[in-house]
């Protein structure tokens, strides 16, 4: 914990969290609910923000929402009225919030939104919002597969495995893909099916795409796991995955790097789920009645089949 959150958090037990609606006298009450464990990724980042609530002496109350929106709405009444000092989410889906994010607010309990965004117009139902560029994340994945196939003359066929319908990654990863390729018209995106961020889901949507559809040359997976899935699916198919056909995936979670440094996957492109400190700390600046950045953009970088090797031995996740 920073000395900063360990300052900010001495405030709010001394009581300086007026703003909030209640709270343990020894710290911080968080209600966070999480989308599911749907991915590599997403038990990473419960991880992470569960040691890290416990190294700041934050009052975590977890929900697993199990990829349903309305489980998530049901966990934050819930928090609403169990009057927790501050309220942190993973919207499992862009649009919907208002109704729950006005209740919150009305409660004077301030809401976090971690990993993926709301739609909502109205900014001042959250008090910050801490995750990744996913257009960015998109963009990286395209631009690397215009520079691969510089080389190549005629028509590249790309399968599309997307996120969860309706989520800010499946959406924003989608139109920073399609952005960076735009400018090559022989890169085209001849199928795009959600696999739900799941690998059962990437395996499923890939072999229906490997029965009717002929030539392809490349998927782009908007997570790790789907990207899995399908390569599971393309071996099943008497299919060289990395080599027959290129995989190119977001997240860099340990299965997925492992599947990078063997040439199964050819590119992955960086999502950070190490969120819980940065988290904590934004909470207790939060609760304390302090100025955050509306926006904090988690730093991330991608990896080439060589990079992955070196990086594997010390990858956290
Ligand atoms: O919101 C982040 C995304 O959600 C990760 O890329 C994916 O693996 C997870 O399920």
């Amino acid at each position: 914990m920073t000395a900063l959150a360990v300052s900010a958090l001495a405030l709010s037990a001394c009581g300086a969290s007026s703003d909030s609606a209640g709270g343990s006298e020894d710290g911080i009450t968080m209600g966070f609910a999480q989308v599911g464990a749907e991915s590599g990724w997403r038990t990473a980042n419960t991880k992470s923000v569960q040691d890290a609530a416990e190294a700041a002496g934050v009052d975590l109350k977890f929900t697993d929402a199990q990829q349903k929106q309305e489980n998530q709405i049901k966990a934050i009444r819930s928090y609403i009225q169990q009057k927790v000092d501050v309220i942190a989410f993973s919207p499992v889906v862009e649009s919907g919030w208002d109704t729950v994010l006005k209740e919150a607010k009305d409660a004077n309990i301030p809401v976090i939104l971690t990993d993926r965004a709301v739609d909502s117009a109205d900014t001042t139902l959250y008090a910050t919002f801490l995750g990744s560029d996913f257009v960015e994340e998109g963009k990286k994945a395209g631009e690397w597969l215009v520079e691969d196939s510089a080389a190549v003359d005629g028509p590249v066929n790309i399968v599309e495995l997307q996120g969860t319908t309706g989520a800010a990654p499946a959406l924003d990863r989608k139109e920073g893909f399609e952005k960076a390729i735009a400018a090559n018209p022989n890169l085209q995106i001849v199928q795009s099916q959600t696999g739900d961020f799941t690998r059962s889901g990437g395996k499923q949507v890939m072999e229906a795409f490997l029965k009717n559809t002929p030539d392809i040359d490349v998927v782009y997976a908007h997570n790790d796991d789907m990207g899995l899935g399908a390569i599971e699916a393309i071996e099943a198919a008497g299919k060289v995955p990395g080599k027959d056909i290129k995989i190119i995936t977001v997240d860099a979670v340990k299965d997925g790097m492992t599947a990078l440094s063997e040439g199964k996957i050819n590119y992955i492109v960086e999502c950070n789920p190490l969120l819980g400190e940065q988290l904590m700390d934004l909470a207790a600046k939060v609760v304390a009645g302090e100025e955050v950045p509306e926006r904090v953009v988690t730093e991330e970088t991608a990896f080439t089949q060589e990079q992955a090797k070196e990086a594997l031995p010390n990858r956290k996740y």
